[in-house]
């Protein structure tokens, strides 16, 4: 049997992971594995060349530690999914079939597609043509498909954030200033949340949760005269500032991307609050570099199943985690629905009951909701004594 892998999209920790479980998984098997180049684009000939390999337990050995892929990825190229007016999602024909030629000329039984929201569409369109193919969710973002818990990439995306505000913040306390922390999520804020809470950040400025930047200023201004020396805000690339999205062209082919909010959100802050503010972008630090253990063995765990699925036939199935089982729904569900913040959630109001600052509530509302729930603790105190 000869199976096929790619990865497409934006990397993360954790995709070297998946290739070398599903590399060992399948030769225990006896099977052989091709190894697809820089995303969906491997599946296209190219003059005098190829771009794929054959991957082998000597090649993939130990590679879960790496970051980044062996294999190269794109987030352009010629897969990209059109959806016409009435919802119709496509992919351009003649791409179409050159992908499919190469699948069979290679003789492949099964394809697995490593990607996000964009490459799962992608990889389903396969599916909806005959193609045996089996999806595997990856994001730093945790947004993908409400079906599994987490995605690999978004903790070690986490474990930069909490280690970086950690440094941050002796620098801040040092100058007594406020800093804003730009962090990606796209238009989820699941790594700004995770950040701020484990590195005790006073603010968290989620896409989900509307803010208002007076109630961000009166709570700030509150702990500044409470004596606090630095501030931490940590904002979300994709969330609003004053109902906009901040966004930056790229300069070589005009594509707008999420970003900037924390530049133009730190000089807002300054100027309202009168404390001396600076910003920091942490960007493709979040991406990048080595994925920390749970990323490793959840990846692992993908790529494993994978090929346990392949073997059952198990096609058209995105894996998801549950809990502790990895299980897989079909991709059309893992591509119906982004994951976000649920603002009533318990992870926010464990936040909230940390004192984080979500902006969506002014100094006195949070006063008297603190005092309608010690009121609520202390009579049920009451009534359990008696
Ligand atoms: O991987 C997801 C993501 O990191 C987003 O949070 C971010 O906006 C985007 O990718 C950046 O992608 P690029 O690599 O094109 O800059």
């Amino acid at each position: 049997m000869i199976i096929g892998i790619l990865n497409s999209g934006g990397d993360c920790p954790g995709i070297n992971a998946v290739i070398e479980g599903y590399v060992s998984a399948a030769y225990r098997r006896g099977w052989r594995v091709i190894g697809f180049h820089d995303g969906f684009e491997g599946l296209l000939p190219v003059a005098g060349g190829r771009r794929y390999e054959i991957l082998t337990p000597n090649k993939t050995h130990k590679i879960r530690a790496y970051g980044g892929t062996i294999l190269g990825t794109t987030n352009t190229g010629n897969f990209k999914v059109h959806v016409n007016k009435v919802g119709r999602a496509s992919i351009d024909r003649e791409i179409m079939s050159k992908a499919k030629k190469t699948i069979t000329a290679l003789g492949l039984q099964a394809l697995a597609v490593i990607g996000g929201g964009g490459s799962a569409k992608t990889a389903q369109l396969l599916s909806a043509e005959g193609l045996p193919v089996i999806s595997i969710p990856k994001t730093i973002n945790n947004d993908l498909c409400a079906a599994s818990d987490y995605t690999f990439g978004f903790q070690s995306a986490v474990s930069v954030v909490s280690e970086s505000i950690d440094r941050i913040r002796t620098t801040a306390n040092a100058h007594q200033r406020m800093m804003v922390v730009e962090v990606m999520g796209d238009h989820s804020g699941w790594i700004a949340l995770h950040g701020g809470i484990s590195s005790a950040a006073d603010v968290v400025l989620i896409p989900e949760i509307e803010y208002k930047l007076e109630n961000v200023v009166e709570c700030i201004k509150m702990r500044k005269a409470a004596g606090q020396r630095e501030i931490i805000v940590v904002v979300a690339e994709g969330a609003r500032l004053n109902g906009e999205l901040i966004t930056v062209r790229n300069r070589e082919n005009g594509e707008e991307r999420l970003g900037g909010i924390g530049n133009r959100l730190s000089r807002i802050l300054e100027e309202m609050t009168g404390i001396e503010t600076r910003y920091c972008v942490l960007g493709h630090t979040q991406r990048g570099g080595t994925p920390c253990p749970f990323d490793r063995v959840l990846g692992i765990r993908f790529g494993v199943e994978a090929v346990n699925r392949i073997a059952e036939k198990d096609f058209g199935k995105s894996l998801v985690l549950r809990g502790h089982k990895v299980d897989t729904v079909t991709i059309d569900e893992a591509v119906a629905h982004p994951r976000f913040v649920e603002p009533t959630s318990h992870i926010v109001n464990t936040a909230r009951d940390l004192g984080i600052i979500f902006g969506d509530r002014s100094v006195a509302e949070l006063q008297s909701e603190h005092k309608k729930a010690c009121a609520a603790k202390s009579c049920k105190k009451k009534k359990t004594t008696k």
